[in-house]
Parts: structure tokens; sequence; C-alpha cells
């Protein structure tokens, strides 16, 4: 099955109704996709297929052929959005962050915070209580920080 992953052309051979995610953390060994619930409600599974957020957990591999699929290891840690979720401390235990981060990126042009509330509302996190995160977006995206 092939499509393209964090930019480069890839083959894989896992069953194509093997979850995207399962494939990605084991057949590639990206294992910044994280499982948290495991049933499409947490968001920590959260990949961008062809720049749209989709929870990784919910879709079999087949449906990604020919797709661009992007993880977070597409980023290489260079993102802006990756140092200020470390600088307004976004990033707690860690098991939401990527999906938070990727998802984050979908964002369309000028959000306004209710945008970016709205866009991570599928995102859970157990540990920052969301400001941290909201200012990192904010400040990303050039936007008044929340208090
Ligand atoms: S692990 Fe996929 S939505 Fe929770
Ligand atoms: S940092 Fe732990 S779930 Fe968000």
């Amino acid at each position: 099955m092939k499509f393209t992953l964090n930019g480069a052309a890839t083959d894989v051979t896992s069953h194509p109704m093997t979850r995207l995610m399962d494939v990605l953390r084991v057949e590639c060994g990206l294992t910044g996709t994280k499982e948290g619930c495991g049933e499409g409600e947490c968001g920590a599974c959260t990949v961008l297929v062809n720049g749209a957020p989709v929870c990784s957990c919910l879709v079999p591999l087949a449906q990604v052929e020919g797709s661009d699929v992007l993880t977070i290891e597409g980023l290489n840690g260079e993102h802006p959005l990756q140092q200020l979720f470390m600088n307004e401390v976004g990033a707690q235990c860690g098991i939401c962050t990527p999906g938070m981060i990727l998802t984050a990126l979908s964002l369309g042009p000028a959000p306004t915070l209710d945008d970016i509330k709205t866009t991570l509302a599928g995102n859970l996190c157990r540990c920052t209580g969301y400001s941290a995160i909201y200012r990192a977006v904010c400040k990303w995206r050039g936007l008044e920080e929340p208090t």
C-alpha cells in the first residue's frame, strides 16, 4: 500500500484494514503518534491526511492509499509551534501534544481565539488545563494571548 509519509514515498505491507496508527507506530516506527482512547474520542492519535486532521485510530490503512500523511516527526522538531509549546509549558505528560500541534496546523487564516478553541475541541488534555496550549497557539498566530 503506497502513500506519502512526511514528504517521502512510502510502501507498507500491513493489512489494508490495519489501523493507520498501528501502521505508523509499528511498521513505520514513528511512535510520536500516540494512542489515547483508541476509539476516536481523545484526538491523541491525530495526524494530517491531505492537510486535514484525522484520528488515525479510526482510519484503516486502505483509506490513505495515495494520500499525503503528516505525523509529528514530519516537523523535525523545527516548527515554531513546537518551541512555543515548550516555552509556554503547553506540554506536560505529552500524550496529547503531537495531536494538538498537528490539529493546530490545520487552522485557517486569521483565526480568532474562539476558532482555536473550536479547532482543538476534539483534542483532550488531562494535564494542562488548556490555557498554556491556547497561549502557545495564539502566540504562533500573532493573536493577543488569553489570560
Ligand atoms: S486514540 Fe484515537 S481518538 Fe483517542
Ligand atoms: S499534556 Fe498530558 S494530556 Fe495533555
